[in-house]
């Protein structure tokens, strides 16, 4: 969507004070022997208690209420039960949700425990590409910019990026155009407009380059076990800085 005028600035920034707060509670109890259950029921009950509703459920139906996804799997994971957090493990947690109509889109990567020094160095570099691409998000901008904001930080860090997860737009549902690609494709003549709701999420990982499904019918994994890490934010085109809403 593009804004019309505060109130939507409002609305925007509700839904994804709803978000942020289940992303950062869940990201505090992530610890050797949780489940990945354990995190999504802190998370259901936060965004109960902010009046907001699960955006993977209520748009396709998700079995869970965030999406919870372990080393080499890279996205939508599903909350279990039986997946128990071991030391050295890496677990993204991303948390989409509307309140009163406004979809809000967040995620983070953390390490459990004590994990490998590539591993830190993933994290730190993902969270880097996140803060390049962002510092790039403003009105007249190519949105290819962003791609190569996240391709360059990802070289410089020996990592590779994802080509088919990408970043969207956002604000009245959870999926809308553009798409937010992380990589750098000069053919595309897409501007970043003023007003704009869009989410920026790079998916760094230590070889794969793109995601496949696994036999569970949601999970996005990488096809040769290597590991991914992703932050996102769903933001606000301006002028100047973006305004973050997650
Ligand atoms: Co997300
Ligand atoms: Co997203």
């Amino acid at each position: 969507m593009s804004i019309t005028g505060e109130q939507d600035i409002e609305g925007l920034k509700r839904a994804g004070i709803a978000v942020a707060a289940a992303r950062d509670a869940m990201g505090a109890h992530v610890a050797p022997g949780v489940t990945t259950a354990d995190l999504d029921a802190i998370g259901k009950e936060i965004l109960g208690r902010h009046g907001a509703r699960s955006a993977p459920q209520l748009a396709y139906g998700f079995p869970g209420t965030t999406c919870i996804s372990v080393n080499d799997k890279l996205a939508h994971g599903i909350p279990s039960p039986h997946v128990l957090l071991r030391a050295g493990d890496l677990v993204n947690i991303d948390v989409s949700a509307e309140l009163n109509g406004y979809w809000a889109d967040t995620g983070a990567s953390f390490p459990v425990g004590v994990v490998s020094a590539q591993s830190s160095a993933l994290l730190s570099a993902t969270r880097q590409a996140l803060e390049d691409a962002m510092a790039q998000a403003r009105a007249g901008t190519p949105v290819r910019t962003i791609g190569r904001a996240v391709e360059r930080r990802a070289k410089r860090c020996g990592f590779r990026v994802l080509r088919n997860l990408c970043g969207h737009g956002v604000g009245r549902f959870i999926h809308e155009d553009p798409s937010i690609p992380n990589t750098f494709n000069r053919h595309d003549r897409t501007l970043l407009s003023e007003g704009l709701v869009i989410t920026i999420e790079p998916f760094l990982t230590t070889g794969a380059t793109v995601a496949v499904e696994d036999s569970d019918g949601w999970t996005l994994r990488s096809p040769d076990g290597s590991w991914g890490a992703q932050f996102e934010h769903t933001l606000i085109i301006t002028r100047g800085q973006p305004i973050v809403v997650t």
